[in-house]
């Protein structure tokens, strides 16, 4: 199939798209391109996943089971078999990509997605890499592996890289109503990737290279850890000095120009903030320069778990406790309110601290009902409910992600010691310390 009739089938919706990695990015998608009309192959290596989406239901808590139930009726099926991308027009790539141990991009997801797909690369294809990455690696990884099929990247074959922005939990924004950036290896790339999410996506916002895309969600993201790692500096200097952060940035705002609030925080979660800036320190050594603000942010965010438990050690000290042997309930496992995603949860972090410091610990998290399985991390617990009687019986309630469903006024009225680290309580109060 050549390029014109590749982006007539995107256009009058014929093309079949596949979706790779059904994850927090892939789902949304793949739900997103079935509701407008394209028939839909998701695949990914989880048959947990596979079986799940076949049966209609959803596993992740933010996506109503009705949308996947109506999808998989019409548009959708999910498969573990890769020779499914043959059958398909456009194949979309949504794998992780954490860090290696030594914080190091880790490219094997992408690099065994590729593998499985080669076999079944044909002319026509349109492929779309969205999973965040350094600058250089539509180019340097997947162009070249492609390439060696033969076929030619821009003749034969479309090669795009899009980034997602998904942000999940969000009420004002979905798929179709983020802006969605695309760069193209080639001219001839760039349209069938326009023509790709056209009729998906609201505004497609076309860039002049897969690499000015791919740093595009990069300095997105960069942008948020270095104005967060900002602002919980500015709350560790207001704290000594007896200042409320939150009051100055409530002030701050008022300003109606040049000036943008973030919140401070126990830390930064979730599988982008902490991670993705490390991608271009990584390829920036290529260059011979040292990304001193990624650094500095990524120093002064990653310090924000144990600066907090050091509030709680102080609190409970005033008190005449010591931490070793209190009883500490952490309210909010989730890395942000409103969601059930606990991946790099700086509030995973201070459990994991308290409990190395003899506490005992419980958490709440009406999103997280038990403490799932983590590469680094392992509890035995569930969470348990906020009463009266389960705050009272604490020696100190840590407040780490502010959920709506936590009753605040009840956590404010039971709690003996509560630490806040999400600026809910304004008011002073000699039982409330915040952190
Ligand atoms: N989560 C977010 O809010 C968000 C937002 C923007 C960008 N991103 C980026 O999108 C990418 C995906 O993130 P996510 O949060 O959706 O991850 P995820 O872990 O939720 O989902 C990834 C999915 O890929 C599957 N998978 C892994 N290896 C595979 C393979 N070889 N073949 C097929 N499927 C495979 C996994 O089973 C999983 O279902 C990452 O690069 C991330 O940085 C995430």
């Amino acid at each position: 199939m050549d390029k014109n009739s590749l982006i007539e089938r995107l256009h009058n919706k014929s093309a079949i798209v596949g979706i790779i990695g059904l994850g927090y990015v892939g789902l949304p998608l793949a739900l997103r391109f079935s509701k407008v009309g394209y028939k839909v192959i998701g695949i990914d290596i989880d048959e947990e996943k596979v079986n799940c989406l076949n049966q209609g239901k959803s596993y992740l808590e933010h996506i109503a089971e009705e949308r996947v139930k109506t999808a998989v009726e019409y548009h959708l099926q999910a498969s573990c078999d890769f020779s499914n991308a043959s059958e398909c027009d456009a194949l979309i790539l949504c794998v992780p990509t954490p860090l290696t141990k030594c914080r190091e991009p880790d490219l094997s997801y992408i690099l065994k997605t590729i593998e499985s797909i080669l076999p079944h690369i044909r002319p026509g294809h349109v492929i779309s890499l969205e999973s965040t990455t350094y600058p250089g690696t539509t180019e340097e990884v997947l162009k070249v592996r492609l390439e060696s099929t033969g076929y030619k990247v821009g003749k034969d074959i479309f090669l795009v890289y899009s980034p997602e922005r998904e942000d999940p939990g969000n009420p004002e924004y979905v798929t179709a109503t983020i802006p969605k950036v695309c760069g193209g290896s080639t001219p001839q790339c760039l349209e069938a990737g326009i023509a790709l999410y056209d009729n998906v996506i609201n505004k497609v916002v076309p860039v002049s290279s897969t690499q000015t895309a791919e740093m595009t969600k990069l300095l997105e993201n960069i942008h948020r850890s270095v104005n967060i790692g900002l602002v919980n500096e500015m709350k560790i200097i207001a704290d000594k000095m007896g200042i409320d952060i939150h009051e100055v940035i409530h002030a701050a705002s008022t300003k109606p120009f040049g000036f943008v609030p973030y919140y401070p925080g126990p830390g930064i979660g979730g599988h982008c903030i902490p991670i993705d800036p490390f991608y271009l320190t990584w390829k920036a050594r290529e260059y011979g320069i040292h990304t001193r603000f990624i650094e500095l942010a990524g120093e002064v965010n990653s310090a924000m778990p144990a600066w907090v438990v050091g509030k709680v050690m102080e609190a409970l000290n005033a008190r005449k406790k010591a931490l070793n042997g209190s009883r500490i309930l952490v309210l909010g496992l989730a890395y942000k309110k409103n969601i059930a995603d606990v991946r790099e949860s700086p509030a995973v972090e201070i459990l994991e601290l308290l409990h190395e410091k003899g506490a005992d610990v419980s958490y709440s998290d009406p999103h997280v009902l038990k403490f799932p399985m983590m590469r680094e991390h392992d509890f035995d617990l569930e969470s348990v409910p906020v009463t009266p009687e389960n705050l009272s019986a604490c020696d100190c309630v840590i407040l780490a992600t502010a959920h709506h469903g936590f009753d605040f006024d009840l956590i404010r009225e039971h709690s003996p010691l509560l630490v806040d680290t999400r600026g809910v309580y304004l008011d002073e109060e000699p039982h409330i310390v915040k952190a």
